[in-house]
């Protein structure tokens, strides 16, 4: 669609790139019909262009880099990650959920357009993104395609992050310890920065057996992404994060903060992004953005 065919190797040019090109696959995706669906097409465009890291869609292109996949066909697969993280946000800005006015700087879905268009845009975007997936144009192979539907279905639902939402709710009511703590972060956020990262290795056609050491990356980086997410909600900038903060500790919600405390969370967040980097020593330089990746999860500002 976009015509792009590489991803730079520095960071930030990655990001921009990435981030460019993800709103124009949603700019083409979502054109806004000439019926009364118009209001539903406008409420996923307000929530899928213009905003957010887009660092899923990053980490299927820069893993998908790896091993020489097309850069337009790991878009197309970031693209529909993207589209469940964003689902994901609209849902979780609902008033029966956080109850959030403000994402990536702009008002929520559900304060822009009204609850029920809301819950149709974030139910439009699900099925958006396994639509994505079954074109023959993300892979010639239906039993690849196939393997990236499974793939993203196990890290969406109760195996991942709707089974890490509903935990998280849960956090509220009852005092979890580290290791439930763990869990809920590994399903509630894990699960799909962990997909990201093995659909790029389904693409490059890399056998189950072959993607450990990129499991291991993706684990850590998924915990170090929710242990920096926490730690933005006590000592971020709001303009800069683009949401309200300060809400986890207001709700006595269970955190890796509310657990460790700043300075710890802070130690672990860093000795997971080592440990990520180290389960890409067998990789050579072809696998730097990804390393770079793992440092931008752990001190970023927004
Ligand atoms: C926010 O995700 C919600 C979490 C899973 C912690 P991001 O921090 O990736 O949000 P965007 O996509 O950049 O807006
Ligand atoms: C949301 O976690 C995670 C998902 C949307 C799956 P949070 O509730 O912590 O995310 P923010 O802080 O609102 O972005
Ligand atoms: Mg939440
Ligand atoms: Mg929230
Ligand atoms: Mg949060």
């Amino acid at each position: 669609m976009t015509g792009s065919k590489s991803l730079p190797a520095n960071l930030d040019a990655a990001l921009d790139r990435i981030s460019a090109d993800i709103d124009a696959e949603f700019a083409q995706l979502l054109a806004v019909p000439d019926d009364a669906r118009a209001p539903l097409y406008e409420a996923m465009r307000h929530a899928c262009i213009g905003g957010g890291k887009r660092l899923r869609p990053l980490l299927v292109c820069a893993s998908a880099k790896l091993f020489n996949v097309d850069y337009d066909a790991a878009l197309r697969v970031g693209t529909a990650v993207e589209a469940i993280h964003v689902y994901s946000l609209i849902h979780d800005d609902l008033p029966c959920m956080d109850d959030d006015a403000l994402r990536r700087g702009k008002p929520t879905v559900h304060k822009a357009f009204g609850e029920a268009t809301a819950v149709l845009a974030g139910d439009s975007l699900h099925a958006l993104a396994f639509e994505i997936l079954a074109q023959p144009s993300v892979h010639a192979d239906p039993f690849i395609r196939s393997e990236l539907i499974q793939c993203l279905a196990l890290a969406s639902g109760p195996e991942g992050m709707a089974g890490g939402q509903i935990m998280d709710l849960e956090a509220e009511r009852s005092s979890f310890d580290l290791p439930t703590i763990t869990r809920l972060q590994a399903l509630k956020t894990g699960a799909l920065i962990a997909a990201s990262v093995e659909m790029g290795a389904i693409l490059g056609h890399v056998p189950a057996e072959g993607r450990v050491h990129l499991k291991g990356y993706a684990h850590d980086v998924g915990l170090a992404f929710q242990i920096a997410d926490d730690i933005l909600d006590v000592e971020g900038d709001e303009a800069l994060a683009g949401k309200a903060l300060h809400k986890d500790a207001d709700a006595g919600k269970g955190t890796f903060v509310s657990i460790l405390g700043l300075k710890r969370s802070k130690e672990q967040a860093q000795l997971l992004v080592d440990q990520a980097t180290q389960h890409l020593a067998s990789y050579g330089r072809e696998a730097d953005l990804l390393r770079s990746v793992a440092q931008y999860v752990s001190q970023r500002d927004r």
